[in-house]
């Protein structure tokens, strides 16, 4: 399909989300009869194909996805014609872009010193080809979910080439296929009291500050298509600890840059909590201060966590609705934020639900409600935030070859007026016969 196809398409399906969501809420002499929220069936509306999260986000020219677990997927069963398991729909149905929540780490890929174990990695591309999804990589580097062997196997004399070789291996694997890489993780933390504010992980302690620089040079040489990237934590809010850290990444970020370090892009992980404070103009600054270097932003994590928000399900919803709400409005306007990912994609399977340390468990016992689809797989309020968000945060994608009519021509008035979609049912009805 071409440009001007796949924009015609996406106008054309548009066209059906909006009919058939209008539709619903009619009875057969077109009198409204309630509204899906009046009668509580918000859930029941169209929320795949043209209502998808992937469909809205492509809209607006927006790669939108979460992290999933390969092993879950059913591939066999779509190669055969179409899997029933929600899991595998919903990631199939929802997401352009997929990134691995923990097949990519090296105590996954690593077994050994001198082994890989790839057939996790090698199905998520797998998937992703069949399901026409982006993969990012997550992650070369970290301090955390290294393999038991590395505490009493790296050394400062081989740590240097175990990073490389790893890189070289990985990244070299799956070259050329590879939206965007998330080559060092979490290399930020100012309670470790060094002067330059970097974390004392291994590979910090093993190879000094350089070792940032060393794997991301290690990257492009192994795929140069790539978007190499930075991606931390805690770095979303105004408050003093969170507005300290994001200006340690800013300069980390300023640092490579300077020094010709081959970075293309900052990713913001977006753990967010449903109560108290929220993201606001430090971190849009932030982002624009990224923009400035010419580096792209993903929105790589994106959770809401209501550990500590009282009350039941249909509060956590609503709160955990608005948190998306808020934080894309806030965001998406920035036009180098490029990618918007979820950590997970249903309340079934969330590191929320599955972690027992106390920012995630609830004092009643509840499970967290953190993603757009609850724990059995319909959307939840925060799937309609975000949508939404796309739908009003973004300029629509205007295909190429369509320019803009010169000035004098525009239409007068607001162009930001509500207009009715021609073909849905507010619309002037055409005359018989025309096309
Ligand atoms: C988490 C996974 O979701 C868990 O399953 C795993 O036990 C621990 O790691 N920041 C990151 C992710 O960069 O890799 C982490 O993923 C969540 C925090």
């Amino acid at each position: 399909m071409n440009r001007r196809e796949f924009a015609r398409t996406v106008a054309v399906l548009g066209v059906g989300s909006a009919f058939s969501s209008a539709v619903f809420a009619r009875d057969k002499k077109h009198k409204p009869v309630a509204t899906p929220a009046d009668i509580g069936l918000e859930t029941q509306m169209p929320f795949t194909g043209a209502d998808s999260l992937r469909v809205h986000g492509a809209t607006v020219g927006l790669p939108v996805g979460c992290a999933v677990v390969p092993e879950r997927v059913d591939l066999s069963g779509e190669q055969a014609g179409g899997s029933g398991d929600l899991y595998t729909r919903t990631v199939k149905e929802q997401a352009a872009i997929v990134v691995a929540e923990n097949a990519m780490k090296w105590s996954s890929l690593r077994p050994s010193i001198d082994t890989y174990d790839f057939a996790a990695t090698d199905k998520l591309f797998a998937c992703a080809q069949q399901f026409s999804q982006l993969v990012r990589g997550h992650n070369l580097c970290w301090h955390e979910q290294l393999p038991k062997w590395f505490a009493t196997t790296a050394t400062r004399q081989n740590a240097r080439i175990l990073l490389t070789d790893h890189i070289q291996t990985v990244a070299g694997r799956y070259a050329g296929r590879v939206h965007s890489w998330d080559v060092v993780n979490e290399a930020v933390h100012i309670p470790d009291g060094r002067p330059d504010c970097l974390r004392k992980s291994p590979w910090l302690e093993l190879l000094g500050p350089g070792y940032i620089e060393q794997a991301f040079q290690s990257a492009a040489k192994a795929d140069p298509q790539a978007r190499l990237t930075y991606n931390d934590y805690d770095i979303e809010l105004d408050t003093a600890e969170q507005v300290a850290k994001r200006g340690q990444v800013l300069m980390l970020i300023r640092r490579l840059h300077a020094r010709g370090v081959p970075i293309h892009a900052v990713g913001i992980q977006s753990h967010l909590q449903a109560n108290g404070p929220q993201p606001g103009a430090g971190l849009v600054q932030f982002i624009r201060d990224v923009a400035a270097l010419g580096l792209e932003v993903y929105i790589t994590e994106l959770d809401v966590n209501t550990h500590s928000l009282e009350g039941g399900p249909d509060v956590q919803d609503q709160a955990v609705a608005a948190v998306y709400k808020g934080y894309l409005s806030l965001v998406l306007p920035e036009p180098n934020v490029k990618a918007v990912l979820t950590w997970g994609i249903s309340d079934a399977h969330t590191w929320l639900n599955e972690s027992k340390q106390p920012w995630a468990l609830r004092p009643d016992g509840a499970r967290q409600r953190p993603l757009p689809f609850n724990d059995n797989y319909a959307p939840a309020p925060a799937f309609y935030a975000m949508r939404n968000a796309f739908d009003y945060s973004r300029m629509p994608v205007v295909p190429n070859d369509i320019t803009a009519p010169p000035p004098s021509q525009q239409p007068a008035g607001d162009p930001y007026a509500p207009f009715t979609v021609p073909g849905s049912p507010g619309a002037p009805q055409s005359p018989p016969h025309s096309i």
